[in-house]
């Protein structure tokens, strides 16, 4: 690899699963994003670069060409647009569902719905298409508690294991979709390091591969 390339990564779970797909690509990060504070993190290679982020910026870096490359989630994906990136890869890490929820099913309550949610796009498409105008609250987190006090008669978060749900006295009544995390690249990037891109698209593909074959 020659041309210097920039990837965009958000600390927690993603850089945690992405880092072994990384490593596979021969690439080690030089520090550990949880302790060092640093946001532009050298690695092994010195032409690869690691930015750290907020989850829901890593589209727009890779978008205006901040970062050649980087890993979002499908949910965070949706939530942009996806204009500007290529998404050559689902590395089928951070794995969740999109999900409605609440105290009980939506079609027992007969006024207009209120639905707290950081996913305001995606909550007012998934309702929209089911013929339903919703009354939507933007959140940025702990979207679970809306409800309890009476923000919201719904919301619209990621579920795993549904442990938080149930620690809250909710239910998951609809999945809207399936979440992964996948890599993107700005399209640019791919048209001028064309090499060194899909060879770096590939190394990771064949990590993904070899990690799932092991699952
Ligand atoms: P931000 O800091 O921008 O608010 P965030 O706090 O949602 O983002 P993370 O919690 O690190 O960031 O989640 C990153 C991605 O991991 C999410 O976009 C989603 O795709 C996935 N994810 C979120 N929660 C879970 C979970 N409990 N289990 C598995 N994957 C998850
Ligand atoms: C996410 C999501 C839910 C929880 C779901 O929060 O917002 O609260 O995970 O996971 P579960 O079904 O396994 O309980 P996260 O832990 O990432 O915290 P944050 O997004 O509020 O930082």
């Amino acid at each position: 690899m020659s041309e210097q390339l920039t990837i965009a990564l958000s600390k927690g779970r993603i850089f945690k699963e992405t880092l072994p797909l990384l490593a596979h690509a021969g690439i080690e990060p030089v520090d550990d994003p949880e302790t060092s504070r640093k946001l532009i993190l050298d690695t092994n290679q010195e032409e690869v670069k690691l930015v750290i982020i907020r989850a829901s910026d890593v589209p727009t870096y890779v978008q205006y060409g901040a970062a050649d490359l980087g890993v979002a989630g499908k949910d965070v994906l949706m939530e942009h647009g996806g204009v500007g990136l290529y998404e050559p890869l689902d590395l089928r890490i951070a794995c969740c569902r999109l999900m409605v929820a609440g105290h009980e099913p939506w079609s027992e309550q007969a006024q207009r719905l209120r639905i707290a949610t950081k996913y305001v796009n995606s909550t007012r498409r998934y309702f929209a298409g089911q013929g339903l105008q919703v009354e939507i609250i933007k959140l940025y987190g702990s979207m679970e508690l809306a409800p309890l006090v009476g923000l919201s008669d719904l919301i619209v978060d990621v579920v795993d294991t549904g442990n938080t749900l149930k620690a809250n006295g909710l239910k998951p009544l609809e999945k809207i979709t399936d979440i992964s995390a996948r890599l993107v690249v700005n399209k640019a990037s791919m048209k001028r390091k064309h090499a060194c891109v899909q060879s770096f698209i590939d190394r990771i593909a064949e990590a993904v591969r070899k990690q799932e074959a092991a699952a």
